[in-house]
Formats: structure tokens, sequence, C-alpha cells
């Protein structure tokens, strides 16, 4: 062999090991890019999910934030002001107004949904009425209400600032000549451990799943299985059949819609007497049977609670079918 030979096969190798090096050098970068290509979009999933909403700061994919830890201190006189300039004019505010393009107003706050007496509703909220207004609800519905009810008569495109959302609410509150109570600090509680903090990373709020509603849990629910729950956990306490006598505690029938803590014959403890006469709506059970002691501090319902969402859904389906006037569940 020459020693040119021996010098190009040199050559050679020292190509093959670049070539190699630069192949090792590529494929890193090809990974690299992969690897860095496959994580989320962070960005634009963002953008998509903030696109209806014209606010910069909107993060709110999974649906309104709450207004309940805002309602107390919402500035009634603004609210009064924004529903004068965007909701007058299809909607009256006094007591026995007139319905317009839609219903009077007067009273909507505990009221049964989507009933003003004389107004013709569209079908598509027809479907979606179940029980009375309470915050949540009104919550959901003011932030956007063709997706609450797509298809809705109400062509209003909805109040996405949350701040906004509160006054009017807090406001329409006040057209009663007994406005619903404002939410406790139990259930303020309650709301947030469910939803979330209020604001956080905004990536990591695209990540989360979000926590399925109280209506979409009802709209799935299981009687029966309900029913088997309560055998196992609150029959000791509570009977559940028409005129049943009232135990430990009261007898539960026709408890959905009904007066909270006022069930003829028994006596409540004072724990609970700040709360009688509120409305049994679907959302308030929601909070009180998830966590009687957190919902009424010193409760004689002693019982933990129950903690699965679900199950907390289909206990109120059951107990919902046990009344001579069931609430409609979505
Ligand atoms: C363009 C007309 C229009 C505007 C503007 C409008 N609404 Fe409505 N609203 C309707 C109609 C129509 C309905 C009935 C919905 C249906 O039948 O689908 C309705 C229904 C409602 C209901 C349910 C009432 C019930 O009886 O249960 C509430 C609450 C409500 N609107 C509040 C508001 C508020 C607050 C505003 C302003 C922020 C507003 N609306 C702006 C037309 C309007
Ligand atoms: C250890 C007994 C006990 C158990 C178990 C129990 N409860 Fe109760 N419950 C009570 C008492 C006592 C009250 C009245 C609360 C008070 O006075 O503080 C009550 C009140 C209630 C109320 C409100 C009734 C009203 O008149 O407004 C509901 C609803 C209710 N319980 C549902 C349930 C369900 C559903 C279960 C099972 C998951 C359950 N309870 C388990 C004792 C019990």
């Amino acid at each position: 062999m020459s020693k040119a030979g021996r010098d190009s096969l040199l050559g050679n190798k020292i190509a093959a090991g670049l070539l190699t090096a630069g192949l090792v050098l590529w494929g890193a970068n090809r990974i690299a890019h992969i690897v860095v290509k496959d994580e989320p979009p962070q960005k634009p999933a963002i953008q998509i999910a903030a696109l209806p909403s014209a606010e910069p700061a909107a993060v709110a994919p999974a649906g309104p934030e709450s207004v309940l830890p805002l309602l107390a201190k919402a500035d009634v006189p603004k609210g009064q002001a924004f529903v004068q300039q965007q909701c007058s004019t299809c909607h009256t505010f006094t007591n026995g107004g007139a319905n317009g393009v839609g219903p009077n107003l007067y009273g909507v706050m505990g009221a049964p949904m989507f009933a003003h007496t004389g107004f013709t509703y569209s079908s598509a909220v027809k479907a979606k009425a179940h029980g009375r207004w309470d915050y949540d609800e009104m919550n959901e519905w003011l932030y956007d209400p063709s997706k609450f009810a797509p298809g809705t008569g109400m062509s209003y495109a909805g109040i996405h600032n949350t701040q906004a959302r509160a006054e009017v609410i807090a406001y329409l509150r006040t057209l009663s000549t007994r406005p619903l109570p404002l939410p406790t600090a139990d259930q303020i509680k309650a709301e947030t451990a469910e939803h979330g903090a209020p604001v956080g990373p905004a990536v990591a709020t695209t990540s989360v799943a979000p926590t399925e509603t109280l209506s979409a849990r009802l709209a799935k629910a299981s009687p029966a299985k309900g029913q088997a729950l309560f055998q196992e956990q609150c029959a000791a306490c509570h009977t559940i059949t028409k005129g049943g006598a009232n135990g430990v505690g009261p007898n539960l029938y026709g408890v959905v819609g009904a007066k909270a803590f006022s069930a003829v014959g028994f006596t409540y403890s004072d724990a609970v007497k700040s709360k009688a006469g509120q409305l049994w709506t679907p959302n308030a059970l929601d909070a009180w049977l998830k966590a009687p002691m957190a919902y009424a501090p010193g409760t004689h319902m002693a019982y933990p609670g129950i903690k699965n969402d679900q199950a907390r859904a289909d206990m109120i389906a059951y107990l919902n079918q046990n009344s001579s006037s069931p609430v409609k569940l979505p």
C-alpha cells in the first residue's frame, strides 16, 4: 500500500468522522427541534380561548369567573347605569313593567328561570330552564347567553368583565321586595375551592382540566345511585317519604326547591338559623352536601359531606324525585 493510499484512507476516515459528527449534531438538532415543537402551543391556545372576549387579560377558557366574592361589595348604582345603557332597549326593570323584546326583569333573581308571565321564550332557553335563578346560573347566563343556551332569542354578546357582571347581578338582586340573601363566606369559599383561585398563571389555567359545572353533572346524574347512597349514609338520620317522621335530622320529602331549614316540627341548630328560609336550589344543596360543617359551622348534621362531585349530583337528582313538585333539572 502506498503512502498516498494510506493518506487518502486517513482522509476518508477523517471525512467519515466529520460526517458522523455532523450527522449526530444534525440529529440532535432535529430531536431538540421536535421536542420543542411537541410542547403544547401555549401562546396560541390562550389566544384562541380568549378570542370571544375583547379584553386582553381575559383568561377564562372554562367559563366565567365566579362573582360570589364580589357581590357584597359590588357598586349597585354602577350596575344600574350599565343595565340602563345595555339592557333597557329590550328589558324593563320596574315592578309590573311590560315585557318588551325580552321579559320584564323585576324580581328575576331567585325567580324560576325563563318563566315570566306573559312572555314567550325561545325553545332554546326553555330547554335550559331548571330551578330558580341563583348567582352562579345568572353569572353563566350573563357571561355568554348564547353559550348558556345556544339559539336563545337574547341577542347580546354577554358581559365578559367579571366586575361589571357582579355589579349588574348585584343590581338585579335589589329589584325585589325580598332580595335573595348574599352568598355566605362559606359558599364563597366552596365556590373558589371548586373553580380554583380567580387569578392564576395563564399557562396553568389552560392545562388544568376544567371542573364540570353542576348543570353538566346533573344532566348525567343517576337518581338510583343517589338512592343507594342515601340508604347507606343518610337514612340513619333522615326519612324521605311524604309525611315521614323527623328523626335526628328533618324529613327530606320535597326538600329541593323548598325553603331551607324550615321543616315543620323540627328543631334546628342555631348554626343554620341564619340560613333558614333561603331556597334549596341545586347549587345551594351542592354546597351544603359537599361540606355541611363548612356551610354552617356548628350544624347538628354530623356528616362530613359527599366529597365526590358526581355523587352529590346523583343525590340531588334522587332528592328531587322525592317531591310532589320536583324542580326541573338539566
Ligand atoms: C337585544 C335584546 C336584549 C338585550 C340587549 C338584552 N336582553 Fe336579556 N333577554 C332578551 C330576550 C329575548 C330574552 C329571552 C330569551 C329567550 O327566550 O331565548 C332575555 C332573557 C333575559 C333573562 C332571563 C329572564 C327570565 O325570565 O328568566 C335575563 C336575566 C336577562 N335577559 C338579562 C339581561 C341583561 C342583564 C341584559 C344587559 C346586560 C340583557 N338581558 C340584554 C333580550 C335582550
Ligand atoms: C348524623 C345524622 C345525619 C346524617 C348522617 C345526615 N344528616 Fe342531614 N341533617 C341532619 C341534621 C341534624 C340536620 C339539621 C341541621 C341543623 O339543625 O343544624 C340535617 C339537615 C339536612 C338537610 C337540610 C334540611 C332542611 O330542612 O332544610 C339536608 C338537605 C340534609 N340534611 C341532607 C342529608 C343527606 C343527603 C345526607 C346523606 C348524604 C345527610 N343529610 C346525612 C342530620 C344528619
